[in-house]
């Protein structure tokens, strides 16, 4: 019998997930607060469907199977009602988290594993109030757009049992996700904390006058990042000599940005309520045309990736 994945949440990661793994052939329960939500949700699939048809991925039998897997809920009862696993994408509220685990932990049973696509809140603290079985609460960190994005990072909390984070990296697989098993949960996981490293290194050399943001956007663009895909910055370490690569930790290090805080420039653009691209200023200035320019680049890039991905399965 097909196995059934509910999905807490319908925004931009929930509605995705739920696509994600109807598209890979589960039933797919979706969990939004009220019918609003969920329309919502609905409507982020539809838009995506559409794209999906589009690009030939799928035909209007295809759409029309993946919708007819994907059912709406509002309550946690309904969430619990016959799931096999558990896939919550809430927003990042640590108590709202809990009070959700502690009723999923009472409703559903004790082998189904509650997973959280947090950005970076502990599993710990979000198991903590899930007294009777907190050892089957783990992350599944996905990366944005989930469907587009393969990796998830899987976080075991301090009580997460090692056979709940084997079954989620289990999964993860079965819908067709990398996963990496982190071996304790840190601040940030893997991902965040490399993402971030890089933003303040790139904001610390415009504050300091040593070039312009387009300037470091496109030394990352058409340099290093061409190689990461294929050489995450370990392995590319390797290829280009630990000798050389030593010789420049031991001068560049302590060069590098230390700061334990935002930039003022970042936090001046906040104050002024310039977000980027949804208040349509942020580092850059933004319209429609270059907006839906750069969306449709990176997403034909990931889709190119995706297909790469397959063709070497
Ligand atoms: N947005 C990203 O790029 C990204 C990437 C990876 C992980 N995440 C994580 O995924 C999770 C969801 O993020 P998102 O960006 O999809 O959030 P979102 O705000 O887009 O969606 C949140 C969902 O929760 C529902 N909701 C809001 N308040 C609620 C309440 N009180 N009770 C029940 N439901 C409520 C909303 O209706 C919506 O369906 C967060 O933990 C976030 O950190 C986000």
């Amino acid at each position: 019998m097909r196995e059934t994945i509910a999905v807490l949440g319908t925004g931009v990661i929930g509605h995705s997930v739920a696509l994600l793994c109807a598209e890979k052939g589960f039933n797919v329960k979706m969990y939004g607060p009220n019918v609003e939500a969920l329309e919502l949700g609905f409507k982020g699939i539809d838009g995506d469907l559409d794209r999906l048809v589009k690009e030939n991925k799928t035909d209007e039998s295809g759409r029309r199977d993946i919708r007819d897997r994907i059912s709406g809920v509002t309550t946690t009862k309904e969430v619990a009602d016959g799931v096999d696993f558990v896939i919550e994408c809430l927003p990042e509220n640590l108590e709202l988290k809990q009070k959700f685990y502690k009723e999923l932990d009472e409703l559903c049973p004790k082998e189904i594993i509650l997973s959280s696509s947090t950005s970076g809140l502990s599993p710990t603290a979000m198991a903590e109030t899930a007294t009777k079985h907190p050892e089957r609460i783990v992350v599944a960190h996905f990366w944005n757009p989930p469907h587009l994005v393969p990796l998830v990072e899987v976080v075991p909390g301090e009580k997460t049992s090692e056979e709940v984070v084997d079954k989620t990296c289990q999964w993860m697989e079965k819908i067709d996700r990398v996963p990496v098993r982190m071996k304790k949960e840190c601040l940030g996981f893997i991902g965040n904390r490399l993402q971030f490293a890089l933003l303040r290194e790139a904001l610390y050399i415009v504050e300091q006058g040593y070039a312009d943001i387009e300037a470091v956007d496109k030394t990352v663009e058409y340099s290093f990042a061409r190689r990461l895909p294929v050489t995450g910055p370990i392995k590319s370490a390797d290829l280009g000599g630990l000798d050389t690569f030593s010789k420049i930790s031991n001068y560049l290090f302590k060069d590098l940005c230390n700061y334990d805080e935002s930039f003022e420039m970042l936090e001046d653009l906040v104050a002024q309520e310039k977000f980027g691209t949804k208040s349509r200023e942020g580092f850059y200035k933004w319209n429609d045309e270059n907006l839906q320019s750069i969306q449709l680049k990176r997403a034909q890039l990931l889709n190119e990736f995706l297909q790469r991905d397959a063709q070497v399965k």
